[in-house]
């Protein structure tokens, strides 16, 4: 597999365009060269893009395709093979959405929603894309957007922390088959976290509901524009690394304390129990 992957002169696809870390990657890709395929559900949203886009004299196709419809996503990714071709080298599955309901008593058609866009999107992208870039040839990347809540857990959004621990699984189990395939194809998660979009604002609305002022003001202190985390996701893809995680400080501590805890929870040397038979 070749080590970096450029997007100058290429076709990229980005999924959740409309707004967010999506507008911003579509931006900047396009700033360096890019021919766009943007998509998303929000019709009114891509076409902003798609034209502010095309009036910089950018090459784009934005047509609205919902993540969660696999037949609408085959079909999506059989007009992009066909039409891009060779030029095909970055796929960036990154619509999401946010769903603030509790674990103890969740919220069971949110809870479906949620794991409909944020895992079976991606899921969706990666069987159209991957099996077709696999009988293409040539490299490309398809990019995830996973998200710190894929290695950490938070209270009041245990579907997103839901969908987005799955949705690591399948990228990294996804990433094992295309080793062993020795495939030109290969896969990145980007795991951000707190970043001032549309998301983001709207959990910071349901703290404020609930009292939490000083919670709320703590958080949108941290958060990190998009375009900042679109410069960091963009880097790291054309280098085509895995891991893609464009976080805080506080996330790594969190995250050392989680792995330790489970590093901790393992016998050394093995579980102490007999072969069965023995
Ligand atoms: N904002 C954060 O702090 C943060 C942190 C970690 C991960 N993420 C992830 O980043 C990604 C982008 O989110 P964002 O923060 O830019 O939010 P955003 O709301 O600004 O953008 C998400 C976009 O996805 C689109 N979308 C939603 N459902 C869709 C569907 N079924 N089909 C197609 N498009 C759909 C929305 O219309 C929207 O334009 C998401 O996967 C999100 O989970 C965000």
């Amino acid at each position: 597999m070749s080590d970096t992957l450029d997007p100058s002169g290429k076709t990229v696809v980005v999924t959740g365009a409309a707004s967010g870390i999506g507008r911003e990657l579509a931006r900047q890709l396009a700033a360096q060269g890019a021919m766009l395929v943007i998509t998303d559900i929000n019709a009114d949203g891509l076409k902003a893009v798609a034209d502010e886009l095309e009036a910089k004299g950018v090459s784009v196709w934005a047509p609205v395709v919902d993540m969660t419809d696999f037949v609408a996503v085959d079909a999506f990714a059989e007009k992009v093979i066909k039409v891009a071709g060779d030029t095909l080298a970055f796929v960036f599955a990154n619509a999401g959405i946010h769903g603030i309901t509790p674990a103890i008593d969740p919220d069971l058609a949110l809870f479906d929603t949620v794991l409909k866009v944020n895992l079976m999107g991606p899921v969706h992208m990666s069987k159209a894309f991957v099996p077709r870039l696999m009988a293409r040839g040539g490299p490309a990347q398809l990019v995830i957007t996973g998200s710190q809540a894929s290695f950490l857990a938070a209270p009041g959004i245990a579907p997103y922390v839901a969908a987005k621990h799955a949705v690591w699984g399948f990228a990294d189990s996804l990433r094992i088959e295309l080793l062993l395939a020795q495939s030109q194809v290969g896969v990145s998660v980007v795991a951000p976290s707190r970043v001032d979009t549309s998301i983001t604002r709207g959990r910071t609305e349901e703290y404020r509901a609930q009292g939490g002022d000083k919670a709320v003001e703590d958080y949108l202190a941290s958060m990190v524009g998009p375009d900042k985390i679109a410069e960091v996701i963009i880097r790291e893809a054309k280098k085509r690394e895995f891991w893609i995680i464009p976080s805080h400080e506080s996330t790594l501590e969190a995250f050392k304390a989680r792995a330790d805890a489970i590093i901790a929870a393992m016998p050394a040397g093995g579980i102490p129990f007999e072969r069965a038979g023995a």
